[in-house]
């Protein structure tokens, strides 16, 4: 027996993890591993996709700020750091942040606070790396919203998980033998689902793409329907 589902019940909490690159350059992204591993002393593990331009930059410097998301953190601010990359898009032009001594950018609107870590070993995970870190400085920021969990983005926010993220399970595509297509928003990963439809926008369960209204905006980040592309 081996129920995936399983995988669900376990929790988890949701983070801002950035770094900064050897020539200064900032980027970060959003991810859900991230654990205190030992007490004394104190180590940090956060678990990265070989492909994300974070790893590229924690690779070259060793360096990384972790900062727990609240609440308070809607899904367009998830989507900027979670659901597209850094490389070729600024991520913290529109972002209310300041630097560590390191250089490290610290986010300072929806989280509690921050940590800035370093580097002093790594797991190869095959698609990802764990990197086990020492804590260097710690602050808090803001206590009073509630921490965001993964459950609260799953189930109150309606938040997806994207390919690289570690819990990412690929979703049953068929049923009754009828193909049903997705397709993704390039802007912010959302996935409209023929199947399921939008119907808090008025697109009823089982819509097929092209009947969409052509006036339909990304329920996440207002793009229009030529914005998407079909799922592979
Ligand atoms: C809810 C959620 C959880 C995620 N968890 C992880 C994670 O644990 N590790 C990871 O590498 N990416 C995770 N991701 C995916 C990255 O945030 C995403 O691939 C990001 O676009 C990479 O950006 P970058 O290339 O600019 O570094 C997660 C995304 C979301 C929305």
């Amino acid at each position: 027996m081996l129920n995936l589902k399983t995988l669900f019940t376990l929790g988890y909490g949701l983070y801002i993890v950035s770094s900064v690159s050897k020539d200064g350059k900032i980027n970060g992204l959003i991810a859900n591993s991230v654990a205190q591993v030992t007490a004394e002393p104190i180590r940090i593990a956060v678990t990265l996709n070989k492909e994300s331009l974070t790893h590229e930059y924690i690779q070259q410097t060793g360096l990384i700020c972790v900062q727990p998301l609240t609440e308070s953190a809607d899904l367009i601010f998830i989507g900027n750091f979670g659901f597209r990359s850094g490389r070729g898009f600024d991520k913290f032009a529109k972002m209310p942040y300041k630097l560590s001594k390191e250089g490290l950018p610290i986010v300072t609107v929806n989280t509690s606070s921050y940590l800035t870590l370093k580097v002093i070993s790594k797991v190869d995970l095959e698609t990802h790396t764990m990197f086990i870190c020492s804590l260097e400085e710690a602050e808090l920021l803001d206590n009073s919203c509630p921490p965001m969990t993964y459950a609260y983005y799953h189930h109150d926010l309606k938040g997806k998980t994207p390919k690289g993220a570690v819990t990412y399970q690929k979703e049953e595509i068929t049923k009754k033998g009828e193909k049903k297509m997705k397709y993704v928003c390039n802007v912010c990963g959302y996935v409209y689902d023929e199947e399921l439809g939008d119907p808090e926008h008025g697109i009823p369960a089982g819509t097929a793409w092209k009947d969409v209204k052509e006036d339909w905006v990304c329920p996440v980040c207002g793009v229009g329907k030529d914005q998407f592309n079909a799922e592979n």
